[in-house]
């Protein structure tokens, strides 16, 4: 039970830090202030209404009981409760009196002064009005062939501190939920900011210096995060330059050894010798190419829908069809995307004659996929083929010289934009690529 109630809680509750900390600090002001305001209403505010009410009727009452003595002159006493009592009464001659009347709902006042003059008169021999007059509540006693109209203050029946009292609660709770925002928009801005670059980072972005800020634990998770940053980069950096240093300098001996391959005599061993020659030159020259291009290109939007159509159109290839969405943006190496796509085009092409590529937008991923009929990858290989130099059958493309390194270099791209690329079957009968750009 305490497990589907918590359920229950973290569905309704905000997500975000700010709200959920905003939710901690208001809601102990806002039921502190609701219960001392019922408090308050219910056995202050009402009970000394109750006493105020109970003390004016007794007066009415008295008044009747003297103006029906035949001691006392009439108009006598009706002068002395309207000066010393401060109610305005007035006795009027009117057969018909109609003791029907629309007493608010919801008003403790008319409740009371209901309840009070039902005990003292009964049901049928009185009347009020408490909203005709704005300071005064019109009240009428049947008597004999009419009925007395009384003109009572309204500070007669309720003490008017009710309003000023819910407006002396409201509005430093309204101040203090006001400040704790401003100082909570503070302390969880620094946070914010420290997920947003780590996402900027992941996606292998830019990110400028992060100055961390805010309180000690959040600054020092933002000093770890630039630390971390930094030992990435320079990691990469030292990976990348530490490759292309090799690649490059292979080049030369490579060359010499083309050089001296000529003046060998035996044709046969030449003929391999240099075959072989070649593919280590294309496998440096793409490495090279690869290592160049992801080191100095910077993060550009672009149209990922017109650079498809273009990389398709540079295949000529009748049998690409391609189906996408038209004006997609994207953030990021825009020669770096056109190389993944050209490798994932090329590899479909080589193996199979009907290719379909597909693209479209979903929320906030942008989905790709290169699909064909070719023979496919069978699933135990999928994880090897995105190695670098791995390839899985030599006799399947030997007409081609290839090196193994198209689809790793493909995924290397898509990853360090923070992507994700996944192999699988196509319905078309041969590999399906599937890519996952986050926008
Ligand atoms: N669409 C495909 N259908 C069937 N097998 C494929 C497909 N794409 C790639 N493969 C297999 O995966 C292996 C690795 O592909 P990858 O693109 O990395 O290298 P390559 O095409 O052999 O060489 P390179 O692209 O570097 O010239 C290939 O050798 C091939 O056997
Ligand atoms: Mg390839």
């Amino acid at each position: 039970m305490f497990y589907g109630l918590s359920k229950f809680f973290k569905r309704i509750l905000p997500k975000q830090l700010f709200y959920r900390s905003l939710i901690i600090v208001a809601s102990p002001i806002i039921i502190m202030q609701l219960t001392i305001s019922i408090v308050f209403f219910d056995s202050l505010w009402i009970k000394t209404n109750k006493g105020m009410t109970k003390a004016l009727v007794n007066e009415i009452s008295t008044f009747v009981e003297v103006y029906n003595n035949e001691k006392y002159d009439k108009q006598e006493t009706t002068n002395l409760f309207s000066l010393y009592q401060d109610l305005n009464i007035e006795f009027i001659q009117d057969e018909k009196f109609n003791y029907n009347f629309d007493e608010r709902w919801f008003s403790p006042i008319d409740r009371t002064l209901r309840r009070e003059l039902k005990l003292r008169f009964g049901s049928e021999e009185f009347w009020f009005n408490t909203t005709s007059y704005k300071e005064l509540i019109d009240l009428r006693i049947k008597h004999e062939s009419g009925y007395f109209k009384f003109l009572v203050p309204r500070d007669r029946v309720t003490s008017s501190s009710a309003r000023i009292f819910a407006l002396w609660i409201t509005l430093p709770a309204i101040l203090v939920i006001f400040i704790a925002i401003l100082f909570l928009k503070n302390q969880t801005r620094p946070i914010t900011k420290l997920a947003e670059a780590s996402e900027r980072f992941g996606r292998g972005e830019n990110v400028e210096e992060y100055s961390p800020s805010g309180a000690l634990e959040i600054r020092k998770a933002g000093l770890e995060f630039e630390r971390m940053r930094k030992r990435i980069l320079r990691h990469l950096n030292q990976r990348s330059e530490m490759l292309s240093g090799i690649s490059h300098d292979l080049r030369t001996p490579l060359t010499r050894i083309k050089l001296q391959l000529a003046f060998i005599k035996d044709k046969e061993i030449t003929k391999k010798l240099s075959n072989d020659v070649d593919e280590m030159e294309k496998m440096l020259n793409e490495y090279l190419q690869f290592s160049k291009s992801s080191f100095t290109e910077k993060n550009e939007n672009f149209n990922l829908s017109a650079l498809i159509e273009e990389t398709v159109r540079k295949h000529e290839n009748q049998n690409i069809i391609i189906n996408q969405e038209k004006d997609v943006y994207f953030n990021g190496k825009k020669n770096l995307i056109k190389r993944c796509l050209n490798n994932l085009i090329d590899n479909a092409t080589n193996f199979g004659n009907k290719i379909n590529v597909q693209q479209k937008k979903v929320k906030k991923n942008i989905l790709i996929s290169v699909e064909d009929n070719g023979p496919g990858i069978s699933e135990s290989e999928y994880e090897n083929v995105l190695k670098p130099f791995y390839k899985i059958d030599k006799s399947r493309n030997q007409t081609k010289s290839s090196v193994g390194l198209g689809l790793s270099i493909a995924s290397d791209i898509i990853r360090s934009h923070g992507g994700n690329i996944e192999l699988g079957k196509s319905e078309l009968g041969g590999l399906k690529i599937k890519i996952v750009l986050p926008v």
